[in-house]
């Protein structure tokens, strides 16, 4: 019944139509809301919403709905896990609709041009979906708005222009979308705007000078688009604005002068764009800044004496310029300077004393300039420093006291000056110092026994000083140890076989000294040992027999010592060695024909020896092998005919009397034998017929049973994370054969769309088709890899993930490993054919496949899985977050759940797990939802 079925209602019974039409209203709004929620795709699932039943009370009993006169004003459905549309919303039912707050739900499809019906409309929020397709013009129509969030969705197209007539509007976020375009000089008409966030978009184009009109304005981010022209001058009148960021966009020009005049900035950041002239001196008046970051632009002149002005600034960061000339002395007074970031400009003079005035200071890194002189003598007197950064100047004298009692220090680089003094005298002992490089300096005297005090220190490096003396035993106790790089000085003794107790050693390089004695057999107890040079020393006796047990070699070379007797055989089962170099040393006998097991071996280099007979003929089989220097041995018979024999120079073949092949190689042809030529065929089948099955064999078991190594080649691991906060390896892997960082980058093509295959909460999934096999990648997403990447979070990630890789059942999916390198950090697990079991249950024509005996043998699988993950680990693992789109299939149609362990790993503070945390057993109920129809 309404108002216009009975038009002619008599006065007398006024007041029960006025009943009646509330009744009807609500009993409408109430009715078209169910009809709405009808729509969704699991609705009777839902906790929340199941107390939309009555529709005669829905304005005291339904959750998220508030009403005033028995008329729907707030529709408040955030985090209620719906799955649904737009597509029905009830625009025409709800005319009071003023709160509207659906976000952090999984509505998809696009945003209907309804919404822009709601005049009544003051907050809208329909952030944190799945909706795509564009903003509509129409929301322009909603002239009572203040509250617009868009955010996290996948909204593409460009702003619409008429946003710019939402004249109440107080904070606009489009942030985390796929919006391109300009950004609508209408926005300059928002006088009411308070908070304006873009970014994580591709806007294009300039920056619209009206936005430095809005006199309300406190908050901009613009940062991470494609923007390009000016920062415009008008930005000037922005004195309310206290967070402007516009980096990562590609900005040119100047910085105009009148940013100066932003006086209530406390965070300006421009960094990464292509800003160009100098620093401008009118920042000093920011007197509030508190965060200035400039970095990675094309800045030039000398740094405004001004900036010393800036009284609150904690964070102040001007590295990857073009800056030049001394630091000024102003420096001194910013006295709660906590982050000073000056490197890779073209500064010089010397590094002002004032530059540590401040007892906060944390963080120094004035490397890759040209400054000159000594440290100032307080340069840790803050007693806060933790890292110091000095690479690449060209600093002189001795470490002042101040550093050698810096008790804070985590970091330290001092590589590439000219630092002098005894270096048993110059350095502490330093409770968390994790990384320090003094190479390349010209420091002298013997290694202090006190490192072994500093019980975190992972990297120590020293190489290219002047360093003599026996290296002392204490250092063999710092089992903490992953790189030690004490090269090209004079150090001398013998290595004694206690270095086996560093079993975290990744790289060890001793080389370049005068060392002597036996290479210590102990070393075949650094399991995880990648790279090992031990060269140019006056290492004797013979190569140890045991070195057969280093599973992450790739790099080891011997060269230039005095090592006599055989090569031995134990050599030929480092799978993983890429170089091996034993050249200029007494060894004799024969090469072992073994060494075809070195499938990876790309550089060997035996030259300079007594090796006598034949190059075995299986070298043929060392398919990576490049580049072989066999020259001066007393070697005899025929060049193996491959790659790297073909095209080795003359003088890498040199001086074996016996050789003979290719003349233009400077051999002597060898004699053709008929026999001679059938038998090697023969040998050739024999090889053949043997090897084959053998190898697939081999090849069949380390895919079970491997190791897996990430790399970059011949770059170990700690360099590569030299730059971040620890020197840690980043990576663990349990797959036999070489895959690199490199290859699953070029097999992913650097992780391109058409490889595809799945988007989750924490990043996008990729297939990754190797030669030997195919993977699937995890790239995570920045959030997640810089959470993870939080020192404090790290080591723990690391470790589980090193526990996860070693879980083998066939119903969880296989987790190879983790590689992290710089913005790349993916996990790598095993590919699945058929992808998830709701894929495959949402394909009609895959869903009828998946027959009754199939989906019992799903169930069962599941089943399994849960079971010896929660009883048959111990600690038990739960995964916490069972659905059919983490049960995957594979080509037999066996399932294997993934993710089990990283969904709490990656999403520590997920809500849909929360619920659950602790149930053990506990499946989501999407897997029950799939019997055939
Ligand atoms: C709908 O299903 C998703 C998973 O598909 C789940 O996360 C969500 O909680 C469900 N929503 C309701 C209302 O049950
Ligand atoms: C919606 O409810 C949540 C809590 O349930 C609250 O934090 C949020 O502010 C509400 N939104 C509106 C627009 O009232
Ligand atoms: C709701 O909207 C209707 C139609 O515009 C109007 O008649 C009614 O007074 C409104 N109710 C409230 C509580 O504002
Ligand atoms: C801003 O508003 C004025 C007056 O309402 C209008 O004339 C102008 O076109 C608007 N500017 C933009 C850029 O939309
Ligand atoms: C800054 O904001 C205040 C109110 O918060 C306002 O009164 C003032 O006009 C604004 N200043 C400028 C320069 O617009
Ligand atoms: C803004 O900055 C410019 C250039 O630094 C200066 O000339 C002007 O006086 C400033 N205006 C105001 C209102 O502070």
């Amino acid at each position: 019944m309404t108002c216009k079925d009975r038009p002619q209602v008599l006065l007398i019974i006024f007041t029960i139509l006025s009943c009646s039409l509330t009744a009807s209203a609500t009993v409408s709004e109430a009715n078209a809301l169910l009809k709405w929620k009808s729509t969704f795709t699991n609705q009777t699932r839902s906790s929340k919403l199941s107390s939309w039943v009555n529709p005669n009370s829905f304005c005291t009993t339904w959750y998220g709905v508030s009403c005033v006169r028995d008329s729907v004003v707030r529709l408040n459905l955030t985090n209620t896990g719906i799955e649904g549309t737009f597509q029905d919303f009830p625009f025409s039912s709800l005319p009071n609709l003023t709160y509207v707050d659906l976000s952090m739900n999984r509505f998809s499809g696009t945003i209907p041009l309804q919404f822009g019906q709601f005049p009544k409309l003051i907050y809208f929020d329909l952030s944190i979906n799945q909706l795509v397709g564009e903003i509509p013009r129409e929301l322009g129509n909603l002239s009572n708005l203040e509250t617009l969030h868009l955010v996290e969705n996948k909204l593409n197209g460009s702003i619409p222009s008429e946003i710019g007539l939402l004249t109440k509007v107080q904070e606009i976020a489009l942030y985390d979308n796929l919006l391109t375009g300009p950004i609508p000089s209408s926005f300059g008409n928002l006088t009411k705007l308070a908070n304006l966030y873009l970014f994580i978009n591709t806007l294009s184009g300039p920056i619209p000078p009206e936005i430095g009109n809005l006199p309300n304005l406190k908050e901009l981010c613009l940062d991470r688009n494609h923007l390009t022209g000016q920062i415009p001058a008008s930005f000037g009148n922005l004195k309310n604005v206290t967070l402007l960021n516009m980096f990562e966009n590609r900005l040119t020009g100047e910085i105009p002068l009148e940013i100066g005049n932003m006086t209530n900035l406390d965070t300006l950041s421009l960094h990464t764009n292509n800003l160009t002239g100098s620093i401008p001196s009118t920042l000093g008046n920011l007197k509030s800044l508190a965060i200035l970051h400039l970095y990675a632009n094309k800045l030039n002149g000398s740094i405004p004496k001004e900036l010393g002005d800036m009284e609150s600034m904690i964070d102040l960061e001007i590295s990857e310029n073009k800056l030049t000339g001394p630091v000024p002395n102003s420096f001194g007074k910013l006295s709660k300077l906590e982050w000073l970031f000056l490197r890779d400009n073209q500064l010089s003079g010397p590094i002002p004393p004032g530059i540590a005035n401040s007892s906060a200071l944390t963080v120094l890194q004035l490397d890759t300039n040209n400054f000159t002189g000594v440290l100032p003598d307080t340069i840790c007197s803050g007693g806060k420093l933790e890292n110091l950064t000095l690479d690449d100047n060209h600093l002189e004298g001795t470490i002042p006291k101040s550093l050698r009692d810096c008790k804070t220090l985590i970091r330290a680089r001092f590589k590439g000056n000219s630092f002098s003094g005894d270096i048993s005298e110059a350095f502490g002992e330093y409770p968390n110092l994790n990384f320090i490089d003094l190479s390349n300096n010209k420091f002298h005297g013997e290694i202090s026994p006190r490192w072994e005090k500093s019980r975190k220190l992972v990297a120590f490096i020293a190489t290219n000083n002047n360093i003599t003396g026996p290296i002392p035993p204490e250092i063999w106790n710092m089992t903490q140890v992953s790189q030690l790089d004490l090269s090209s000085n004079r150090i001398s003794g013998e290595l004694p076989e206690s270095i086996s107790r560093l079993n975290r050693l990744s790289k060890l390089q001793l080389n370049a000294n005068r060392l002597s004695g036996r290479i210590p057999s102990g070393i075949r107890l650094l399991a995880t040992l990648e790279y090992l040079d031990l060269s140019s020393n006056s290492f004797s006796f013979e190569i140890p027999a045991t070195l057969d047990s280093l599973p992450r070699l790739y790099y080891m070379n011997l060269s230039r010592n005095e090592l006599d007797q055989n090569i031995p055989m134990a050599l030929t089962k480092l799978s993983q060695l890429q170089t091996l170099d034993l050249s200029h040393n007494q060894l004799d006998g024969e090469i072992p024909s073994q060494f075809s097991s070195l499938q990876n071996l790309e550089t060997l280099d035996l030259s300079h020896n007594n090796l006598s007979g034949p190059i075995p003929e299986s070298f043929r089989d060392l398919l990576a092998l490049t580049h072989i220097d066999i020259s001066h041995n007393n070697l005899s018979g025929p060049i193996p005919d491959t790659t790297a024999f073909r095209n080795a120079a003359r003088d890498s073949l040199e001086g074996n009397r016996g050789l003979c092949g290719n003349t233009t190689q400077g051999l002597n042809p060898c004699p053709m034998s008929s026999s001679g030529k059938k038998k090697s065929n023969k040998d050739r089948n024999l090889i053949i017929y043997i090897l084959v099955p053998i190898a697939g064999a081999i090849i069949i078991l380390s895919v079970c049973a491997g190791i897996f190594i990430c790399f970059r080649k011949r770059k170990p691991q700690i360099e590569e994370n030299s730059d971040s906060e620890s020197a840690e390896t980043l990576s663990i892997f349990s797959f036999d054969g070489k895959v690199r960082y490199q290859e699953i980058i070029k097999a992913t093509g650097e992780f391109d769309s058409k490889h595809l295959i799945g988007t989750g909460g924490c990043g996008k999934v990729y297939k990754a088709k190797l030669s030997t096999v195919t993977m699937a990648v995890k790239k995570l997403n920045e959030t997640t890899d810089e959470e993870i990447s939080k020192p404090a979070v790290k080591q723990d990630f690391l470790n589980e993930i090193r526990a996860l890789t070693e879980i083998r059942h066939r119903n969880v999916v296989k987790l190879f490993g983790f590689c992290s390198h710089r913005r790349n950090t993916f996990l790598v697990y095993e590919y699945m054919e058929r992808g998830s079991l709701r894929k495959v249950l949402s394909n009609n024509e895959e869903a009828q496949i998946l027959d009754w005996s199939r989906r019992i043998k799903v169930v069962k699988g599941v089943a399994h899985a849960l079971s010896y993950m929660h009883h048959d680990r111990s600690p038990p693992i739960v995964h916490r977050d069972i659905t059919s789109g983490n049960i995957l299939l594979d080509g037999d149609y066996e399932a294997k759940i993934s993710d089990f362990g990283t969904a709490k790993l990656l999403k520590p503070d997920s809500s849909n797990w929360s619920a659950v945390a602790g149930t053990y057993g506990y499946v989501a109920p999407g897997i029950f939802f799939f019997l055939p129809r």
